[in-house]
């Protein structure tokens, strides 16, 4: 494989498992950064991560997650990554330095973490906060009256006789129900909405509800356990045979319908997922007739593949302009000790072009190594501490993996 001149294939990696997950490598045709420079992705172990959190690099000897943990600092699994994911766990880490490196002078260490580390640390907090919530069977309950679903389909005998009984969905996990309630979308569409009136729409955590209440009584409240993993290079596959017809990611595919790259904002969680997928069928259907596509049926895990897929894309690489990064790096402060064009001055070196290009996982791994010394130089020199927004790392990257100005 050569990594010169025209497209090239990326190795991608994620480590991204909606609901509890394994890590992959996915492969994209994608244009290189910069041709004569190659970035090296690495794949995140989230159980590497969960050792190092609570043995070696003793994170847990100051944070929890979900509750396990110290008490010191803020519990890493309550907060809900912001978008995107990558960017926020980037500049949560970064923008809270400062408060940890105070916390650490009392005697510890700051933690070291190569780009490896980091990787499988990001793989493993991203996947302790991003879990589907159990759902609630009482709300459930409601939410099968109040979508209309009462009126066909019953759960333990209760509701109408007409659509088959729904109780034994839950047994194969939230994801056999996602796929089944996929499945026959296409022939639901008009009996549903001629006998409603309307498409049912799912909002919040409702789809979890429902299926909290369609399971309850057959063990499977906690999607969690249940929910077998999806495997994102699998996941890409079935992308590439069932909805690249209409969907593109990053400008590769049909455009029927829009784009999903990482681009586009969309849920992470299976069963935010599977809401989105319902509460969009009628239209992908309709286009689909008017153009002679039928709406694929998806076999066993494919849900959970292109669930996971789908979110692999969002974690990893954030989208970014280096024209955008340039104003951002000016704008954050970088500038004040790197150079308006990264070129390095004596406050700190020259970023630009240097090495490997950089990926969002190994900027923020350089960025963590660094910032004890940063601090250090920040408050001798009193340049404030730049506060980054999640956005920004996708920005600073694309602009750091640019080639310097020829002037
Ligand atoms: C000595 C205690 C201590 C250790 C050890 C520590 N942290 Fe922190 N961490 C803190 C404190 C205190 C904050 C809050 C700082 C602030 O708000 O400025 C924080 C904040 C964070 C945040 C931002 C949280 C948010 O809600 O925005 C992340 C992410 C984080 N730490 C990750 C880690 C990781 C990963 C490790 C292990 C490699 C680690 N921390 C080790 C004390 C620590
Ligand atoms: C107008 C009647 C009607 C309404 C309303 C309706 N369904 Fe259905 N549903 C059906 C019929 C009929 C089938 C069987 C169709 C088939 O096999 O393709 C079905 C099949 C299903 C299946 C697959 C069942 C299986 O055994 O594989 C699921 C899941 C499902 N519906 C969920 C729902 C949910 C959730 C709602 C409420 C948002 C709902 N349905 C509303 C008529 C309805
Ligand atoms: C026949 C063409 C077609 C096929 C095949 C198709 N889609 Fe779609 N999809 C669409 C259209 C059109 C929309 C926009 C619908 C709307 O606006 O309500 C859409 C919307 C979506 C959305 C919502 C996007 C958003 O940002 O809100 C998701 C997610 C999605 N599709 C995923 C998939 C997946 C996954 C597959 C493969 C299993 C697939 N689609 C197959 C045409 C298609
Ligand atoms: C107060 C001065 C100062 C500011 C402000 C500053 N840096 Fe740094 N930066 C340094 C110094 C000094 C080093 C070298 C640290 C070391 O060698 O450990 C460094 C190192 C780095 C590295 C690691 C370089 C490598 O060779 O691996 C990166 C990446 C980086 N900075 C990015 C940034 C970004 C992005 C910003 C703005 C959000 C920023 N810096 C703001 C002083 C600063």
């Amino acid at each position: 494989m050569t990594w010169s001149g025209r497209k090239q294939l990326l190795l991608w990696i994620a480590a991204a498992l909606v609901g509890g997950g394994a890590l992959v490598t996915i492969l994209i045709r994608e244009r290189a950064p910069a041709p004569a420079r190659r970035a090296l992705y690495v794949i995140g172990v989230p159980e590497r991560g969960a050792e190092m959190f609570f043995g070696g690099q003793q994170c847990s000897f100051c944070h929890s997650i979900r509750g396990h943990g110290g008490q010191i600092a803020p519990d890493l699994a309550v907060k809900r990554p912001g978008t995107p994911p990558m960017g926020w766990f980037a500049t949560a880490m970064w923008n809270h330095a400062p408060g940890m490196y105070r916390n650490l002078r009392t005697g510890r260490s700051f933690p070291q973490l190569d780009t490896q580390q980091m990787a499988d640390m990001l793989a493993f907090l991203y996947q302790s906060s991003n879990f589907d919530r159990s759902g609630d069977p009482v709300a459930g309950e409601k939410v099968f009256r109040d979508k209309g679903c009462i009126t066909c389909h019953s759960v333990r005998g209760a509701g109408g006789k007409s659509a088959p009984e729904l109780s034994g969905l839950g047994a194969g996990g939230p994801n056999e129900l996602t796929r089944a309630m996929w499945n026959h979308t296409q022939s639901m569409i008009e009996p549903i909405t001629n006998t409603l009136g309307h498409w049912p729409q799912f909002k919040g955590d409702e789809m979890a509800d429902l299926i909290a209440y369609a399971s309850q009584g057959r063990g499977v409240q906690e999607p969690r356990k249940e929910n077998k993993p999806g495997d994102a290079v699998r996941g890409w596959n079935v992308f590439q045979a069932r909805c690249i017809q209409c969907h593109s990611v990053r400008g590769h595919g049909g455009s029927l319908g829009p784009e999903l790259g990482p681009e586009r904002d969309l849920p992470l969680t299976t069963m935010q997922f599977a809401s989105v997928l319902w509460n969009h069928a009628p239209s992908m259907a309709k286009l689909g007739r008017q153009n002679g596509i039928a709406l694929p049926q998806l076999q066993r895990e494919e849900m959970a593949d292109l669930a996971a897929f789908l979110a692999s894309l969002r974690f990893f690489e954030p989208a970014g302009s280096p024209f955008v990064g340039e104003g951002v790096f000016k704008l954050r402060g970088c500038a004040g000790c790197h150079g308006a064009d990264a070129e390095g001055t004596q406050l700190g070196p020259r970023l630009r072009a240097v090495g490997d290009a950089l990926t969002a996982t190994s900027f923020t791994a350089a960025l963590w190594r660094h910032s004890p010394k940063m601090i250090a130089r920040a408050e001798e020199t009193g340049v404030p501490w730049p506060i980054l927004e999640p956005s920004d790392i996708g920005d600073l990257v694309s602009f750091l993996n640019s080639q310097q100005r020829a002037n």
